[in-house]
């Protein structure tokens, strides 16, 4: 049995499979790519047990590949940003990192085998995808996709935390210091990325991606920090540093987002947004934006 600490309770999922290792993180790298040092640089204990690897470029690994696939495709479809295959492979198998929970066949609820038609014939089944690049900046990697079985499973069936604690694990795992990351303003998975460290926007109106709405974000990974995502304690940390910059971005007013953008190009901030603002306010409400205290 693996020792899951009490933090992570609201995750009780974790608390169950994780501790009788029928739940385990999984690495899927290729192995030039391993992390030569794993989980050395934050000090956290959430993750006791070994991580199941697979080599992706191995081809009794495909099965696993696919059902990755088969989440992510359905995860995205709906918004139209669905990854191609190419993308997986160049992108993300070849450059860099790709981690996430997956569970023991044997041990699958009935909810998730009725949603992965699929059967395996490895044997473990990934729940979740999440995809780190590193960058040609030193020590910058870019979070590429994050996605759960969570938004393909009825509600009373998720696994709270998972597309959190795949993320988390990643990082960890991997060492990240500063991590990059898009997303567009209003998507639920904001909640989850305000979470591992002070939110600097970085760009706040992103023309030149598909979608202009797009916020790109970059955190100093902390770990300090993680646990409140399940205990909404308020981060005393963030407030002491950073206080309220006197105006908000509104995720359903495009013009708020290039009037940020216009402060971020002319040198004004760094701005950054508060994981408590917005685990407090609905998806469509206005979040406050906050910079450094003058010192
Ligand atoms: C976004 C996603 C990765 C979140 O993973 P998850 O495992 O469902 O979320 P977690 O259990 O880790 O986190 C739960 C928190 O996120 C919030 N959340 C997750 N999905 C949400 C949704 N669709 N709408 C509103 N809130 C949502 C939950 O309300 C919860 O917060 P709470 O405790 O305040 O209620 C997952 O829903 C997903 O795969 N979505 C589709 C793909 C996508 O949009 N990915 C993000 C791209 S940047």
């Amino acid at each position: 049995m693996y020792k899951i600490p009490k933090i992570l309770q609201k995750a009780d999922w974790y608390q169950k499979w994780g501790a009788s290792g029928d739940i385990r993180p999984y690495v899927f790298v290729r192995p030039d790519n391993r992390i030569g040092q794993p989980g050395t640089r934050h000090r956290l204990n959430w993750f006791p047990m070994d991580p199941v690897i697979y080599n992706p470029l191995d081809l009794e690994t495909l099965n696993f590949a696919e059902q990755i696939y088969f989440i992510e495709e359905r995860a995205f479809g709906p918004s139209n940003m669905a990854m191609p295959r190419w993308v997986f492979y160049d992108c993300a198998v070849i450059p860099g990192f790709v981690g996430g929970f997956a569970m023991r066949n044997s041990a699958l609820p009935e909810a998730v085998r009725q949603v992965m038609t699929r059967t395996t014939e490895l044997e473990w089944t990934p729940l979740s995808l999440f995809i780190i690049i590193p960058t040609m900046a030193k020590g910058q990697w870019v979070a590429h996709n994050l996605c759960a079985i969570n938004s393909l499973l009825p509600e009373q069936e998720r696994f709270y935390g998972l597309g959190f604690l795949s993320k988390a694990f990643s990082l960890w795992y991997a060492n990240v210091e500063s991590c990059l990351g898009m997303t567009q303003w209003g998507n639920p998975a904001l909640k989850l990325h305000s979470h591992y460290g002070p939110m600097e926007i970085f760009t706040a109106y992103t023309p030149v991606h598909s979608h202009a709405k797009t916020i790109t974000y970059r955190v100093d990974v902390d770990t300090h920090c993680w646990e409140q995502f399940f205990t909404r304690e308020p981060d005393l940390a963030f407030l002491e540093k950073y206080g309220p910059a006197g105006f908000q971005i509104d995720p359903k007013d495009e013009q708020s987002m290039i009037s940020l953008q216009k402060k971020i190009e002319s040198g004004s901030g760094p701005y950054y947004l508060s994981s408590a603002d917005i685990a407090s306010k609905k998806l469509t409400e206005a979040l406050d934006v906050y910079r450094l205290k003058e010192s």
